[in-house]
């Protein structure tokens, strides 16, 4: 293996330091004493004050700072008529920004004195029509009714939830803080500049891709494609011969893609790709129907 360069091996470095900042450390003990203290699954009182770095069962409780926050709204665009989930809710602050954009939105937390916490604050923000919590395990929660995620969460958790989140519809937004997926790049990762965010200032989106891979049957040929997330890769072969395509992404059902000089841009529907194509000064629309996966 290769040497890594100074400032690669320096944010390797941060990762790890605020990975082991999150991973739910002592966990057993932590959560002994704190049943010891407060009394397992004992109801929460008004007064509960979250701590935190408190334990959690899979990551501790780290809340997403509100510069940071906006931001992740803003690049997941969120408007009233989404459907906002966050999983490992903490004290609900993202559903409850959610719902301040007028969307409706759940958090699922495992710790109950969290979700009372949540509700309450949700009720004082006069949004608890539109922003509820639920205690359980993130693990098991229904995200089926969610176009857009908005979470905090260890790595870990991200790769065991992934196979979830890539049953979402298609054109759902994920939109994290500071932790991504092993394989999957975000479309898009941004950073809060207002110098308020101290630490967790980074923001990351993925658009949920539709499935475009196969061979598609179009008026100049055959196109061929091949899918990793949000990637194609393939060829266009037509009378003239093979060309290898490239800038070839899906972005929920849109699809983009250069052949030679030609950019294609369109729109999957069912088994139909159809919109334009520009090249050497002319736009035409094309449209292409799967004929093999
Ligand atoms: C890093 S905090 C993020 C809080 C909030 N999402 C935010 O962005 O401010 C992670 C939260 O996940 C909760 N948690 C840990 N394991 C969980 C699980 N298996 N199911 C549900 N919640 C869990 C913790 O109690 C903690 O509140």
């Amino acid at each position: 293996m290769t040497g890594r360069p100074r400032h690669v091996a320096v944010a390797v470095a941060v990762s790890l330091a605020v990975v082991a900042a999150l991973a739910p450390a002592n966990l057993a003990s932590a959560q002994a004493a704190a049943a010891q203290a407060t009394g397992a699954q004992a109801p929460a009182q008004q007064s509960f004050e979250p701590t935190v770095g408190q334990a959690g069962k899979d990551v501790v409780w780290v809340p997403t700072p509100p510069s940071l926050l906006d931001l992740m709204l803003d690049m997941a665009q969120v408007t009233k008529d989404d459907f906002v989930m966050d999983l490992g809710s903490g004290d609900g602050r993202n559903i409850i920004a959610a719902a301040r954009r007028g969307a409706r939105g759940v958090g699922v937390e495992y710790n109950p004195d969290m979700v009372a916490l949540s509700n309450r604050l949700a009720r004082e923000a006069g949004v608890a029509d539109k922003a509820t919590f639920v205690q359980g395990d993130m693990y098991e929660a229904d995200i089926s009714k969610a176009n857009v995620m908005a979470i905090f969460l260890l790595p870990t958790n991200m790769q065991k939830l992934l196979p979830s989140f890539k049953t979402l519809a298609p054109g759902s937004r994920i939109v994290s803080n500071t932790f991504g997926f092993e394989n999957w790049d975000p479309d898009a990762r941004d950073t809060v500049k207002d110098g308020e965010c101290g630490s967790w200032c980074e923001a990351l989106l993925w658009i949920v891709p539709a499935d475009a891979a196969g061979t598609w049957s179009m008026d100049e040929g055959t196109l061929t494609l091949t899918q990793m997330h949000q990637v194609l890769y393939g060829s266009l072969t037509g009378a003239n011969g093979s060309e290898q395509i490239s800038r070839a992404r899906m972005r929920g059902y849109d699809i983009t893609f250069t052949a030679g000089e030609r950019t294609y841009t369109g729109r999957l529907t069912g088994d139909v790709l159809a919109g334009t194509v520009t090249g050497q000064g002319a736009t035409r629309t094309w449209r292409a129907t799967r004929t093999g996966q």
